[in-house]
């Protein structure tokens, strides 16, 4: 169980690095079960989380998974990393940077996974982090969905209806603050010819 203390956690890792965490509060349960919208209790899948946080979603993803599939997440703040392997066990927790996530895969055996759901703050990482995540998703998922929250809805829809051919995006109201979540498939080929991708 998340406790007073990890809440508190959470602001101290907010207040140092505001814009690398993204938002005030951790992910809501609604939202939560919005992002893990491609996970299949009825089919073994390889699921990977980017940007664990807390573990709000990382929970939601171990009740909704079938028991034979694999949940692998990946965040950076050691801090934050303690409370969701506290709170989510049965995951396999990779303390890095997206920025590596290739190795980071490899390392893991991975060569494809079936399931991308991406809590990353995407407008305050580099351009090249960003890119970084997107090809990977390339190489090794394509042929999903890939799932990405956003605490400042539809601000980046244009980016993502330029880079993906099909794109919805849910707004969870019910969600302090509200927010949302883009679903995108099938990357277009010139997805980085004008420089588009959000990230400094
Ligand atoms: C919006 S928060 C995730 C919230 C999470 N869903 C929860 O409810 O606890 C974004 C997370 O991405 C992590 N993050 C930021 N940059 C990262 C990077 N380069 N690699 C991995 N994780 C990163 C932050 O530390 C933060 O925990």
């Amino acid at each position: 169980m998340v406790s007073l203390a990890d809440h508190a956690r959470w602001l101290g890792a907010f207040f140092r690095h505001g814009t690398r965490v993204a938002s005030l509060a951790p992910t809501g349960r609604r939202l939560a079960r919005e992002m893990c919208r491609e996970i299949d209790s009825e089919t073994p899948q390889r699921i990977l989380e980017l940007g664990t946080g807390m573990g709000t979603v990382t929970r939601t993803a171990l009740e909704l998974k079938h028991p034979k599939s694999e949940l692998v997440s990946i965040e950076l703040d050691p801090k934050l990393l303690e409370v969701a392997k506290r709170t989510a066990p049965g995951t396999t927790f990779i303390h890095g940077s997206v920025g590596d996530l290739p190795q980071l895969l490899d390392q893991h055996g991975w060569d494809q996974f079936d399931v991308c759901i991406s809590c990353l703050p995407v407008p305050s990482l580099p351009k090249s982090v960003n890119q970084t995540v997107i090809e990977t998703w390339k190489e090794r998922c394509a042929s999903r969905v890939f799932s990405q929250l956003t605490a400042i809805p539809w601000v980046y829809w244009g980016m993502y209806r330029k880079m993906f051919h099909h794109v919805s995006f849910r707004l969870v109201w019910l969600n302090t603050p509200p927010a949302g979540v883009y679903h995108c498939q099938t990357l277009r080929d010139d997805f980085l010819s004008d420089g588009q991708l959000a990230g400094h």
